[in-house]
């Protein structure tokens, strides 16, 4: 059993490939970033802290997110079965993390980086649309909600706060500067694996799973049982 990491910048396709490989292998989906819309949603006083960070494009404090990180780790039934998406966001939280992994007697088997060029990572948020009723991501420019590929109502398809060109360009900045570094970390352990995200989602995909079966013998047999 495996934990693994998808990495890039803001609009690399981490959501999009995280809800196949959860559907394909049974993982269960970390992502700081929908944690912390939830409790914007929610209302709830870590919210209302949070909500301006969040549209102003920066990262919110470390603490923060270390415990609802914990929370989800310490549970058993997510034992080396999970996909972080977009965590960790930087050096501090990659630290917290190897803390946290081998307190929970865990491993994280790769990181996948999806590479992809900042004006096309532009044109993807900003075309970006999220359905809150199945969690399919589609977009507008490269790939519409459509009768055949969606079943809900277009009324649940939703664009973020944050998706906008102004708060865009504080993001990648932001992940130049505070989250880019991690990825040496990464390299440092071996664990690092570059994927061309400028490709089609579903070659992109089929890539992570070629390598996702690679890992460990259980994800294997999952696969052959699904
Ligand atoms: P978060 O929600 O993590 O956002 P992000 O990292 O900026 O990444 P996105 O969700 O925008 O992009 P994605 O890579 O998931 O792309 P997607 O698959 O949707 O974080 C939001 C904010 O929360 C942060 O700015 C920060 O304030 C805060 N935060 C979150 N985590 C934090 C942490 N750990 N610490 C501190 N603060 C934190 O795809 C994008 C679009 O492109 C979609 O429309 C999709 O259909 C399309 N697309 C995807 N792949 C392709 C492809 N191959 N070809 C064409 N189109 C594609
Ligand atoms: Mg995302």
């Amino acid at each position: 059993m495996a934990n693994v990491i998808l990495f890039g910048p803001p609009g690399a396709g981490k959501g999009t490939q995280a809800k196949y490989l959860v559907d394909k292998f049974s993982l269960f989906k970390i992502s700081s970033g929908d944690l912390l819309r939830k409790e914007i949603k929610n209302e709830t006083e870590l919210g209302n802290k949070i909500k301006s960070i969040i549209d102003q494009g920066s990262l919110v404090d470390d603490n923060y997110i270390d415990g609802l990180i914990e929370k989800i780790i310490s549970n058993k039934k997510y034992f080396n079965m999970l996909i972080f998406d977009g965590y960790p966001r930087n050096i501090n939280q990659a630290k917290t993390l190897d803390s946290l992994i081998s307190k929970y007697d865990q491993k994280i088997s790769c990181v996948f980086s999806l590479k992809v060029d900042h004006e096309v990572v532009v044109k993807r948020i900003l075309g970006r649309q999220t359905c809150l009723s199945c969690g399919l991501i589609f977009n507008t420019f490269f790939s519409p909600s459509t009768k055949e590929n969606h079943n809900c109502d277009e009324k649940h398809l939703q664009k973020r706060s944050d998706d906008n060109e102004a708060t865009i360009i504080k993001r990648i900045k932001t992940y130049d500067i505070k989250t880019l570094p991690v990825l040496n970390y990464y390299s440092d352990q071996n664990l690092l694996c570059e994927i061309d995200g400028m490709r089609e989602i579903s070659i992109i995909y089929k890539e992570i799973r070629a390598i996702m079966h690679t890992l460990d013998t259980w994800l294997y047999m999952v696969h052959l049982y699904k």
